[in-house]
């Protein structure tokens, strides 16, 4: 961030998201947000709207809400947020109870929660909580194949040998508990985790696979699905994002020089990809009609790119400030900041072979918010 435009941007952009969440905080106190409904907040602190047992309160985005109240106590020291923050951590509590349903998705539940809180207040329940959440995550691995068990049956596939990208932003979990325990085993974990979708998911041209199926009992490699993206072999841009964002927070934790590499090859394929209005379609591989975007993959990118930018020196810099930045800003056009919605990103996509296109999503608000403090440094890192 170097010009006085860029700056005048990022104070003005700050200005609007903490006009905004000052009082959407407020009005979904109690509540547990995925998407809208109407411009209002819907509320996933329930049991199996859809009868899948991890739609309701064990639904993957649950810790993206507290994520934000955390990211905005930090930025405006406000205790109102710090509250609403731990009203959903411990609404979580009741997924340990419905233990059957839980996912690979725990690092997204409670990072941003019970870690968050334990980084800022030493609480120990918080602690045991992440750490809790960490041995379930490690009790997914798959020994013969090196990968870890994403979900668990879907619609009657059996899907012991599926791994999928998202994981990557998982395993930080892992990477956590080791360094909260000073035990390497969930390290050791994550790394082999990590060293197989180097290995299996990252294509030559630097995109990559959203699911790959091993075989669960030898580990070989069975087949690739297309997944959230539009079919197998093409190229999902939120997939792409976490793949991009998450060997980055591998090599932050770590230190590995091939999650650098590895972060950087997805990055440039990523950049090269974007198109001249800086808008990300569902899928970099998707027809021409209908024009499905996501902007939830722009600002995962984002987040991730700046962290690369952090890493290398000199010119090298620009290289990927300065999309992040475009990204940003294409978002940002594209927001609503009034209180006609409760959210603030309003395009995003469940996934290209869903009805969810054009949606508010969670993760759209919480990633722009954590884009915008990186920028402006002196952040809070939740992962
Ligand atoms: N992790 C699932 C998704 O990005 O939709």
């Amino acid at each position: 961030m170097s010009t006085i435009t860029d700056q005048e941007w990022l104070q003005a952009i700050t200005q609007k998201i903490t006009r905004k969440l000052d009082w959407v905080s407020e009005k979904s106190k109690y509540k547990i947000p995925y998407t809208t409904i109407g411009g209002t907040h819907d509320d996933r602190n329930i049991d199996n709207p859809t009868g899948d047992a991890a739609d309701g309160i064990q639904w993957w985005t649950n810790g993206f809400w507290g994520g934000m109240m955390w990211l905005m106590h930090h930025e405006t020291g406000e205790n109102k947020y710090k509250e609403i923050a731990g009203i959903s951590e411990e609404l979580l509590d009741r997924c340990f109870q419905q233990f059957a349903g839980l996912h690979h998705d725990v690092g997204f539940m409670w990072l941003p929660t019970s870690v968050a809180n334990y980084r800022v207040t030493r609480n120990p329940q918080s602690r045991n909580r992440g750490l809790h959440a960490a041995n379930l995550l490690a009790g997914r691995f798959n020994l013969a194949g090196g990968f870890i068990r994403a979900w668990n049956e879907v619609e009657n596939l059996d899907t012991r040998g599926w791994a999928i990208i998202d994981c990557m932003f998982n395993i930080p979990l892992l990477y956590w508990a080791s360094e909260e325990t000073g035990d390497p085993r969930f390290k050791q974990i994550a790394m082999k985790h990590a060293d197989t979708v180097i290995e299996t998911f990252v294509r030559p041209d630097g995109s990559v696979n959203h699911i790959v199926e091993f075989d669960p009992f030898d580990g070989g490699v069975v087949r690739t699905h297309g997944g959230q993206g539009y079919e197998n072999g093409s190229s999902w841009t939120r997939g792409q994002a976490w793949g991009l964002y998450g060997f980055m927070m591998s090599y932050i934790h770590t230190g590995k020089p091939a999650y650098l590499d590895t972060a950087k090859r997805i990055a440039h394929y990523f950049i090269a990809n974007i198109p001249a209005d800086g808008v990300i379609p569902v899928d970099f591989r998707q027809p021409e009609e209908p024009k499905l975007e996501d902007d939830t993959a722009a600002v995962i990118a984002a987040c991730g790119l700046i962290e690369i930018s952090k890493a290398v020196g000199g010119l090298e810099k620009k290289l990927y400030l300065e999309p992040a930045v475009k990204l940003l800003q294409a978002v940002e056009a594209r927001c609503d900041w009034s209180e006609a919605s409760d959210a603030i990103v309003q395009r995003g996509s469940a996934a290209y072979h869903n009805a969810l296109h054009h949606g508010a999503i969670i993760y759209g608000d919480y990633y722009l918010l954590e884009a915008v403090f990186k920028l402006k440094g002196g952040d809070l890192y939740l992962w």
